[in-house]
C-alpha cells in the first residue's frame, strides 16, 4: 500500500519533469545522549515558502507536519520536539534509545516542488560510573606486578588511558586487555609511579576517572 503510494507518487513527479531525490542536505549523522536533545537541521533550507513540511521516522511514523501553518505533533512525541519553520529544524528533546534510526524531511513547495532530506540519528547511553581499580599492596620496581582496572556502565564505543596526561602505550611490560579495560604491568619500575587516568567514550559522552600508583625502590 505504501510502497504503491510511493510508487504513484514518483510517477506523478516523473511525469511532470520534477526533481526527486536527496534535496536537503544535512551536515552528518548526528548523536545523542539519552535523556539530552539533539537538532536535525539541514544545510539548505529553501527560502521559499513551504505548503507542507513533514519529519517522519524511517519513511512512517509522523513526527510533525506543518500544512499550511497549521502544525500537527504525533501525540507521542507532544511536549518533547520543537521546530523551526524558517530553519526547518527539528529539535527532539528528552531522547530514548528507540529515537535512533532515519529521519526524513519533506517539503512542498508551494510551487508544488517536493524537496526531501535524509539523516541519521544514534542515540547512545551516557557514561556514567567511571572507577579505577589499582592494586593495594605495596609495589617493589622489578618485583611486583600491577593490574589496573576500570568500570563504568553506558554505551562504551572507546576506553583510552593517559599516564600523567601522555597516551599510555604497550609495551613488553605494559599490557592493555583486548577491550582496554584493563592494564597490566609487570615487572613494575619505579618510572611507573604516576597518575592514571581512564577515559570511558561513546560519540554522545565521556567520562574519565584516575587512579595514582607509587612504585617502591628494592631499598
Ligand atoms: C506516532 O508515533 C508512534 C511511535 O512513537 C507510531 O507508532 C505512530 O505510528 C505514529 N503515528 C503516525 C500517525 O505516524
Ligand atoms: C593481573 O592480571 C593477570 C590476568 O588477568 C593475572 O594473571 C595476574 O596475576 C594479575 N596480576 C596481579 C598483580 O594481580
Ligand atoms: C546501548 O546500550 C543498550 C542497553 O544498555 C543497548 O540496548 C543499545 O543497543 C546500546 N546502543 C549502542 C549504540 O550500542
Ligand atoms: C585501545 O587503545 C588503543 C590506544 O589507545 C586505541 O587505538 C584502541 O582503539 C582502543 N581500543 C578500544 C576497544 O577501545
Amino acid at each position: 500500500m505504501v510502497s504503491y503510494r510511493l510508487y504513484c507518487t514518483l510517477w506523478i513527479l516523473l511525469c511532470f519533469g520534477q526533481y526527486f531525490g536527496q534535496d536537503l542536505q544535512f551536515p552528518e549523522p548526528a548523536n545523542g545522549a539519552v535523556g539530552e536533545s539533539v537538532v536535525l537541521a539541514p544545510d539548505n533550507p529553501p527560502s521559499t515558502s513551504f505548503l507542507v513540511t513533514q519529519w517522519t521516522l524511517i519513511d512512517s511514523t509522523l513526527i510533525i507536519r506543518v500544512v499550511s501553518g497549521v502544525t500537527t505533533v504525533n501525540s507521542s512525541y507532544e511536549g518533547r520536539v520543537r521546530f523551526d519553520i524558517n530553519t526547518l529544524a527539528l529539535e527532539l528533546q528528552n531522547l530514548r534509545l528507540g529515537d535512533s534510526g532515519i529521519y526524513r524531511l519533506s517539503v512542498t513547495t508551494s510551487a508544488g516542488e517536493i524537496l526531501t532530506g535524509e539523516t541519521s540519528l544514534q542515540v547512545f547511553e551516557k557514561i556514567s560510573n567511571v572507577r579505577v581499580i589499582g592494586p593495594e599492596e605495596l609495589l617493589i620496581e622489578g618485583d611486583s606486578s600491577a593490574n589496573i582496572t576500570s568500570v563504568g556502565t553506558g554505551n562504551i564505543t572507546s576506553v583510552e588511558w593517559m599516564k600523567d596526561n601522555s597516551p599510555l602505550s604497550p609495551s613488553n611490560r605494559i599490557i592493555f586487555s583486548p577491550d582496554n579495560r584493563s592494564v597490566s604491568i609487570s615487572p613494575v619500575q619505579r618510572s611507573d609511579s604516576g597518575e592514571y587516568q581512564c577515559t570511558y567514550r561513546n560519540p554522545a559522552s565521556s567520562e574519565t576517572a584516575k587512579h595514582s600508583l607509587i612504585i617502591n625502590c628494592e631499598c
